[in-house]
């Protein structure tokens, strides 16, 4: 439920071949659903709902003249900047998937000043916030997340963070929110092939395999 798998939205894949060939992956280690989520952030990628619908058609197309049988839907992964700020001020209707699920994310380095208040005012919405990948923010404690997690926003950790794909600070923080039971989703974030070769290794990682026996959200979507 977090992939970026639109070809040439953001720095996921380059074209639908890098996709369709990823696709394919996905579906022999076992995926029978994607549900891919280019970035929106106003300064780098300004993805449009319009945009991602219609590259998730041609991308869809594919799929089926390929004959694999994998669905794939498309929402999005949002930064949490200003000017997110002011499409949910505005009430503008956000990408969910699921049960009216957003996901976002935040700068990497410290806590954004509107955290709380987008956690408040999209519940008050009627969204469900994820926050993408919390062990690999500089600012995340496990005090921090329970809090946060408290105030309504769901936690998504990363696969390849678990198997040390970042750094080992993050891993140890991946495995301690896995420990505690705090993992509400567990996503991939793949955008190419390196994070493929960590997805098929997955299984055979302990603590991936105890992630998988939590009582995840994916297996309701
Ligand atoms: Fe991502």
């Amino acid at each position: 439920m977090h992939s970026h798998l639109l070809s040439a939205l953001d720095d996921g894949v380059r074209n639908h071949e890098e996709a369709i060939d990823l696709i394919h992956s996905f579906y022999d280690i076992g995926y029978r659903k994607l549900i891919t989520t280019p970035h929106i952030n106003s300064d780098y990628y300004r993805n449009e709902p319009d945009t991602i619908r219609h590259t998730l058609k041609e991308l869809k197309d594919l799929v089926a003249k390929e004959n694999i049988p994998i669905s794939i839907e498309a929402a999005a992964e949002y930064y949490l900047d200003e000017e997110l700020m002011k499409k949910v001020g505005a009430r503008e209707h956000l990408l969910t998937f699921g049960q009216s699920y957003i996901l976002f994310e935040t700068n990497f380095l410290n806590e954004p000043y509107q955290l709380q208040d987008f956690i408040f005012q999209v519940i008050t919405q009627g969204y469900k916030p994820i926050l993408a990948h919390p062990e690999r923010y500089g600012y995340m404690t496990m005090e921090k997340a329970e809090e946060l997690h408290d105030r309504g926003a769901l936690l998504q950790i990363n696969i390849p963070s678990i198997l040390g794909y970042y750094s080992r600070p993050i891993q140890r923080l991946a495995i301690k929110f896995i420990e505690q039971g705090w993992v509400d989703f567990l996503g991939s974030d793949c955008h190419n092939h390196h994070y493929m070769q960590l997805l098929k290794e997955a299984p055979r990682d302990r603590n991936f395999r105890k992630a998988v026996d939590l009582p995840l959200l994916n297996y309701t979507l």
